[in-house]
């Protein structure tokens, strides 16, 4: 049973689906292909079966600084590119995590839920922000805030790339801890993390995460390049002086080639063994790669260009998804605020 929407492309909730799925991503920088295939590509597959909620995390991105024009703009090139490759309005929900104001207010039931300990063990705080003055203390609670975002929808699953996987489990065991504590009030949600394509690295320093925060714009493809870009980046990719194709996981001496098989597999669904099996030599293996690429990112970029063209659509379509997200998160907020003892 299908009930109707009083929006005109948003329904309200799909009871036919039991599967509930939520992810975020920051407006942080122009989004890589490891964002791709590590998540948003997954993003996309589980509209087919779940009841999906897609949320761009501008409060996540404000733990360091931004320019606030840059902000607003990454922020609706984000939903334009999330809206390129797939994610569809009528069938998932599609918000700005600050319009919702729930996020911050059960972001501060649970930072009254995690420890300290906790927290410090996070090695993205680790690496972010630990030991310099300057870093932010939201940078250090960040992952209570995630957990909220997931919590706040009764999620059972998160698509996520590898690195998330420790705030994944954190935001479970915060679920059990207060459920524990306060009585049946969150779900406790599962991680889906792809098999391949979990961790695409750097082209250039395939010991490293790709990540749209780095500065070396030649180790990412970033999902907006253009053809010329993509080819040019695959050809100075990192290989090795062996010249034989071959997928060694973990050899940190092939860690370039297996990224290039990796980045391959991850997109066209082939097994990298399998792929690495068709090249003898990277010449080739680069070209393809790079083609496949191509026709994946290009119809991308002219769709963004043509969703950015009307900014006042766009906003009013993001502002439709955040009164529906909010419907769903101001229920379990009150739960969760009777549940500690707080009067609503
Ligand atoms: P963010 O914005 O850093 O990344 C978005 C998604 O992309 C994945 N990812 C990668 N996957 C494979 N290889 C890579 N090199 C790579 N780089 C990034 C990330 O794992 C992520 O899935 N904390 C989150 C945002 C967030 C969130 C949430 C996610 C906030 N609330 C609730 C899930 C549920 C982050 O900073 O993602």
């Amino acid at each position: 049973m299908r009930i109707l929407s009083k929006f005109s492309n948003y329904r309200i909730w799909d009871m036919t689906k039991t599967k509930r799925v939520l992810s975020g991503i920051q407006p942080s920088a122009t989004p890589t292909l490891g964002n791709y295939l590590g998540a948003l590509k997954f993003w996309v597959e589980d509209q087919d079966e779940a009841d999906c909620y897609y949320l761009i995390v501008d409060l996540h991105a404000i733990t360091v600084d931004q320019s606030p024009e840059v902000l607003k703009e990454h922020t609706l090139n984000l939903a334009a590119l999330l809206l390129a490759i797939g994610i569809d309005t009528k069938r998932s929900t599609l918000f700005i995590q600050s319009q919702v104001p729930e996020h911050a207010q059960l972001g501060w039931l649970m930072e009254s839920t995690v420890t300290f300990g906790e927290l410090s063990r996070m090695t993205q705080f680790k690496e972010k922000g630990k030991g310099s003055n300057t870093t932010r203390a939201s940078l250090f609670t960040y992952p209570a805030l995630m957990a909220a975002d997931i919590l706040l929808y009764q999620t059972t699953h998160v698509p996520v790339g590898e690195d998330q996987k420790q705030h994944l489990e954190l935001a479970r065991d915060l679920a059990l801890r207060f459920n524990n504590r306060y009585g049946d009030t969150f779900k406790v949600p599962e991680p889906e993390i792809p098999k391949v394509g979990a961790r695409i690295m750097d082209l250039q320093d395939p010991l490293r995460k790709m990540s749209k925060s780095s500065k070396a714009a030649s180790g990412n493809i970033y999902l907006t390049d253009t053809a010329d870009s993509v080819s040019r980046k695959i050809k100075r990719a990192v290989t090795d002086a062996e010249n034989k194709v071959y997928f060694d996981p973990g050899n940190p001496q092939k860690a370039g080639v297996n990224n290039l098989l990796t980045i391959f597999g991850a997109l066209t669904g082939d097994d990298p063994r399998d792929i690495a099996e068709r090249y003898s030599g990277y010449g080739a293996l680069k070209d393809d790669l790079a083609n496949a690429l191509v026709d994946t990112l290009n119809p991308i970029r002219s769709r963004i260009v043509e969703l950015r063209s009307d900014d006042t659509s766009l906003i009013a379509l993001l502002r439709e998804g955040s009164a529906k997200a909010q419907a769903i998160a101001s229920k379990t907020l009150r739960n969760a605020k009777e549940a500690m003892g707080l009067i609503s």
